[in-house]
């Protein structure tokens, strides 16, 4: 399997790159358009063809690159049916499957992040989005966020998963690449919580500042950032 974890510095987003084979069909998940060039000429490098570019969630921190890469690519575009972007070409719904090749990634919908937010199981490893971080979990200030269902889609999908299941997130902010739900579920500060509630008083007391490109990026991702 071809599995590529790709750093923007910028945003520090991190954007995954999956393929069953050379020669055959790959997915890319979080993609920032910025790097677009540097994913084609790897896309090129490893002999993949690119059918299916996904966002976990309308991103507030960055411009996707969602719709750069279907026009040089004609890509599939792929956002969960709860966005407020008309832009792609496919919305999918919790238990979905997008498949490419021997590949299938399942659809879970995992929001209190975005209202739009989710995740993706593939095999032995989840792609949480901002949904579940390293040692954290997203803000869910904006964007319809809601702390309530944050818990929800983790306490009640993400960490119900195998605890040797891999994490693979759409961001670190200090250079953790992956983890495990086993390891979540035991070191994360913010799973440590006895109750719903105060899960919810956790988040509400974060006081954070909005990120720097957000009036930028969320207009400009609404148009899959073109
Ligand atoms: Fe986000």
């Amino acid at each position: 399997m071809i599995f590529r974890q790709l750093f923007d510095y910028e945003s520090y987003t991190y954007s995954y790159l999956l393929a069953s084979r050379a020669g055959g069909e790959a997915i890319i998940i979080d993609p920032v358009k910025s790097n677009v060039p540097q994913y084609l000429k790897l896309i090129s490098e490893l002999d993949i063809n690119l059918v299916v570019a996904i966002d976990t969630h309308v991103h507030a921190d960055h411009i996707t690159g969602l719709g750069d890469l279907r026009d040089v690519t004609n890509c599939v575009t792929i956002l969960g049916s709860q966005t407020k972007a008309d832009c792609v070409s496919q919305k999918i719904k919790d238990g979905d499957k997008i498949t490419a090749d021997q590949l299938t990634l399942q659809a879970l919908y995992t929001p209190g992040h975005t209202d739009d937010s989710y995740s993706f199981l593939m095999n032995d490893r989840v792609f949480t989005g901002d949904t579940l971080l390293i040692r954290s979990t997203g803000r869910t200030d904006f964007q319809n966020g809601d702390p309530k269902q944050q818990y929800d889609s983790l306490f009640n999908k993400l960490l119900r998963l195998p605890d040797n299941t891999l994490v693979y997130p759409a961001h670190d902010y200090k250079g953790w690449m992956m983890s495990t739900i086993g390891e979540e579920k035991k070191f994360n500060p913010r799973l440590q919580v006895k109750s719903e509630s105060e899960y919810i008083e956790i988040m509400k007391a974060l006081k954070l500042d909005n990120p720097k490109l957000m009036d930028i990026a969320v207009p400009s991702n609404l148009k899959c950032g073109r």
